[in-house]
């Protein structure tokens, strides 16, 4: 049976109310100091994310849409627009941690203030089909700051010789690890179809749903993990030009990587830092914070290569994409034996460059600019993480990151022909 405009109506709003509560209470555990710092230009402020996701349905949905509705304060959109260029100029990002003002009191009647027109308007019955829509967006958009805010604020504690947690008791190993077996999922390609078939929701970047000529392959099916990783550096891998990308290999010199990020050596071996503090590095963990450059290294290190997005779609199709421990561990674990891990853990790394599947064409109006834009420079990952919210994850997803990036969760796993 379709479902209607009421039930859709319904619906939104209870997720509306349930996505809100989770961003605040993902910043639950943060002082209003903490939610101030920005420790480097990626990084945003926690208390920007909560402000700029609220900024967005006030922007998007409210103002054009529901007649009667009194914007908060009219500073706001200069401060909270990210990146909408048709919607005007707004404060630079490098400097949203010099936002002193407002504070987190006042952020908190922005969402208040917000939060009661949108219920407002939700029960009123006014909104379409197409506005509908975009509070569709503005949720799974809030989502994905959500796990930004986690990304952030683990970069902004692992700034502090402190080592902060978030939350005690994160990345604990709590049974005997053992080492993923390993094995390798067979695939015979041919001509196939990939992207979002349109059922659900889905961002405007994986669709349409089309055609794509895929020889025959393997997919790995186990994430590499922190032991592998080591064995990597143990046999000079940050080291040696002829594993490296020439981009990459400026990079590793330049930054003097030697480690994934995040890593440090200790008394008695690497350590790694988490959400819950420092702890040593668990070796049957699969790796995390590595950039597409180090996939790349250790995938050609390995007599490997990392998969095209399509290699990955294909045989991750029909995997229910909830599992794992999203927003639960806050750390990636290891394997419970066979478990491939493909959602939940850790975003993997796709040697496909983030462009527009043929006949693309990205949303009318202002939220055209949500991804379109950013087909440039860029690689694709698939999967989840463990701080990616539940419910945000599906085969058809394409994260995208420069390849320098290491500060996402990050990881990868291996494919051959
Ligand atoms: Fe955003």
């Amino acid at each position: 049976m379709a479902t209607t405009i009421t039930d859709r109506r319904a619906g939104l709003a209870e997720r509306y109310l349930s996505v809100r509560e989770l961003t605040e209470r993902l910043a639950d555990p943060l002082s209003a100091e903490d939610q101030c710092i920005q420790s480097m230009p990626d990084v945003s402020p926690t208390k920007w994310h909560r402000a700029h996701v609220t900024w967005f349905f006030e922007t998007f949905v409210l103002s054009p849409h529901v007649p009667d509705y009194e914007e908060f304060d009219s500073a706001f959109g200069f401060l909270f627009n990210s990146y909408y260029e048709a919607v005007g100029p707004r404060h630079s990002r490098p400097h949203r941690g010099l936002l002193s003002r407002p504070g987190i009191g006042d952020i908190a009647m922005y969402r208040h203030h917000v939060d009661a027109a949108m219920a407002a308007a939700l029960a009123a019955g006014s909104l379409n089909d197409e506005v509908l829509a975009l509070v569709e967006l503005g949720l799974n958009h809030e989502q994905q700051h959500q796990e930004l805010l986690l990304m952030d604020i683990k970069h902004v504690f692992a700034q502090n010789p402190l080592g902060p947690a978030y939350r005690d008791g994160i990345g604990r190993v709590t049974r005997a690890e053992s080492p993923a077996k390993e094995s390798w999922i067979s695939h015979p390609g041919g001509i196939v179809e990939v992207g979002h078939d349109g059922r659900g929701f889905s961002y405007d970047n994986e669709t349409p749903r089309h055609r794509s000529l895929v020889e025959p392959f393997e997919l790995s099916g186990s994430l590499v993990t922190c032991g592998e990783w080591q064995e990597f550096i143990d046999d000079g891998g940050y080291r040696r030009s002829d594993l490296w990308l020439s981009d990459g290999w400026a990079v590793v010199n330049a930054e003097d990587w030697t480690t994934p990020s995040y890593w440090r050596r200790g008394e008695d071996g690497f350590e790694v830092f988490t959400l819950g503090g420092w702890r040593p590095v668990t070796s049957a963990e699969p790796v995390c914070h590595v950039s597409y450059y180090e996939a790349d290294a250790f995938a050609r290190w390995s007599g490997a290569r990392l998969p095209t997005e399509q290699e990955w779609e294909l045989v991750v199709a029909s995997v229910p994409a909830d599992g794992g421990i999203q927003l639960d561990g806050l750390h990636p674990r290891p394997s419970n034996g066979g478990d491939p891990q493909f959602f939940g853990q850790v975003w993997q790394w796709t040697s496909s460059a983030y462009l527009p599947y043929p006949g693309f064409a990205p949303a009318p109006g202002a939220v055209g600019e949500y991804n379109g834009k950013f087909m440039v420079n860029q690689h694709v990952l698939r999967g989840s993480s463990c701080v990616t919210p539940v419910g945000h994850s599906r085969p058809t997803y394409r994260n995208f990151f420069p390849p320098a990036a290491r500060w996402p969760f990050t990881g990868l796993r291996l494919a051959r022909s």
